[in-house]
This record gives structure tokens, sequence and C-alpha cells, in this order.
């Protein structure tokens, strides 16, 4: 007999708080689910690690959440969906979601021809943003550019001050020479970013591909008769693998979270 999985929990993974921009979106279309979020700030950022390095991080994020229980796990990270998805993808008994696979047709299809995408060096350098566009959608015309700066900037909470906001400046300037219609913020850290960003240019230039996620998310569960139909409001637990304290302040903007375990 096939076991109903329904009732077990979804995990959500990235490198710290930027998960919780997927997550707090999650939250509000599907709150009946149980969750389980990890942010592995111990090797945070992921965008400068190599591709060995974050197979392995992934593998230990997905050991972890499978003894926790889970029947699903959202790759809540543009980084990881690039690069150890492809490699881990049949390694484990649960569906996965990487955000850039599971976004790619929606994006192809939002009438744009011109689109900028800001990422980490390591989803820039693998080029699977615009491999996965394209499988869809040929003609867009797509502008990458990494900000290396960005995800420390975000999990440091430092943002607001003025020697940042010239970093977020400069490498919006270097895109806005390609005249994008749209911009793809391609790291779940850059819609902490959103205020800034919006200061130098149009606030509608800017997409959040976890908008399009969630939906798709919620329409594969369904599809998959996954949906969590026993609950009012799921449960929700956060873990990290090193510092608690800071990931509770810099996720404020999106989430309050209240406790979160260190591991
Ligand atoms: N927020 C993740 C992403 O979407 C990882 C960022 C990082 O740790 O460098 O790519």
């Amino acid at each position: 007999m096939i076991k109903n999985r329904s009732s077990e929990k979804i995990g959500f993974c990235d490198s710290g708080v930027g998960g919780l921009t997927v997550y707090s979106k999650f939250r509000k279309i599907l709150d009946s689910e149980d969750c389980i979020f990890f942010g592995d700030l111990k090797n945070s950022p992921y965008g400068n690690k190599t591709k060995e390095q974050l197979i392995n991080y992934s593998r230990k994020v997905f050991d972890f959440l499978h003894k926790k229980g889970v029947k699903a796990v959202v790759m809540a990270c543009n980084t990881t969906s690039a690069s150890t998805y492809p490699i881990i993808k049949n390694e484990y008994d649960f569906k996965i979601y990487p955000i850039i696979q599971s976004c790619a047709k929606i994006i192809s299809e939002l009438g744009v021809k011109r689109l900028g995408i800001f990422a980490t060096p390591s989803t820039i350098a693998s080029g699977v943003y615009e491999s996965e566009i394209h499988k869809y959608n040929s003609d867009m015309i797509i502008y990458p550019h990494a900000c290396p700066d960005w995800v420390n900037i975000v999990e440091s909470s430092t943002q607001n001050q003025p020697d940042k906001i010239e970093i977020i400046k400069q490498d919006l300037d270097v895109m806005l020479k390609n005249n994008p219609e749209k911009i793809i913020l391609g790291c779940t850290h850059y819609p902490y970013l959103i205020d800034i960003l919006s200061k130098f240019a149009p606030k509608d230039m800017f997409i959040d591909p976890a908008d399009f996620f969630v939906e798709y998310i919620k329409s594969d569960l369904e599809k998959s008769r996954l949906l969590n139909t026993q609950k009012q409001i799921g449960s929700e637990e956060f873990y990290v693998s090193a510092n608690p304290e800071e990931f509770k302040k810099a996720s404020k903007m999106f989430y309050e979270v209240n406790d979160v375990f260190l591991v």
C-alpha cells in the first residue's frame, strides 16, 4: 500500500535569513502545513563556495531534514538550486522544489525582452538562470550580474549604512546600463534590499521569484495529493547551524521568528 505522506512536514533550506523571503510568502498562502526551516549560517555565504562544498552542505541539510520526517523540501536557495540540485535530486525519497527550475517557465512568460538577473557569484557562474529560461523562451535577452557583497550585508543587517548603500548602488548602476525592463532578484536575500534598490530605480522593475515559486509549490502539492488537510494552522520549527541571535535580528523585516535552535 502506498503511504499517505500528506501529514508530514515541509522542509525549507537556505544559507540563512534569505530563505525566509520564500517561507513568509509560503506561509501566507498555505499556513496549514507543518514546516521546518534550516538556515546554514555556519557555511554562509554559499555564493562564493565551490560546487563540491555546496554539495556537501546540501547533503548535510537534507539528511537533517530527512531525519525530521519531511514529505518535501523547498530549496529556497538559488545558489544550491543552480549547482547541487542536479546532483542530489534523486538521492532522497521526498519531493524537492528548486527555486530556479520551478520559476523559469513563469519568468520566460513575463512578456519581457530584456531581463536582468542579480544573483550570487556561484549562481551567475553556473549560467543556470539563462539555460532554464531559454528552454522556454530563447528570444529573451538576459543580463546576468553577480553581487558578491549583498548576502553579507543582509545577514549583518547593515544595509542602511551609507557605505553599504553605495555598494548596492554601484551594482545596480552596472545593471541599469543594459537598460533591462525587469530585474530578477535571483538570490533569496535580495528582497531585504528592495527599499534601497527602489530609491534608485522603479520598485516594479524588481521581481522576487518567491511570488511565483510559492504558487507553484502549492499547486504541485495539490496535484500530488500532498496538501495537509488535517490542520487549521501548521506548526513551525527554525534551526540554524550558527548565530541564532543574528538570524533572529536579520529576519525581522520578513518574518518574526520566536525560537531558533542551534544544531
Ligand atoms: N540566499 C541564497 C541564494 O538564493 C544563498 C546566498 C548565499 O549564501 O550566498 O542564492
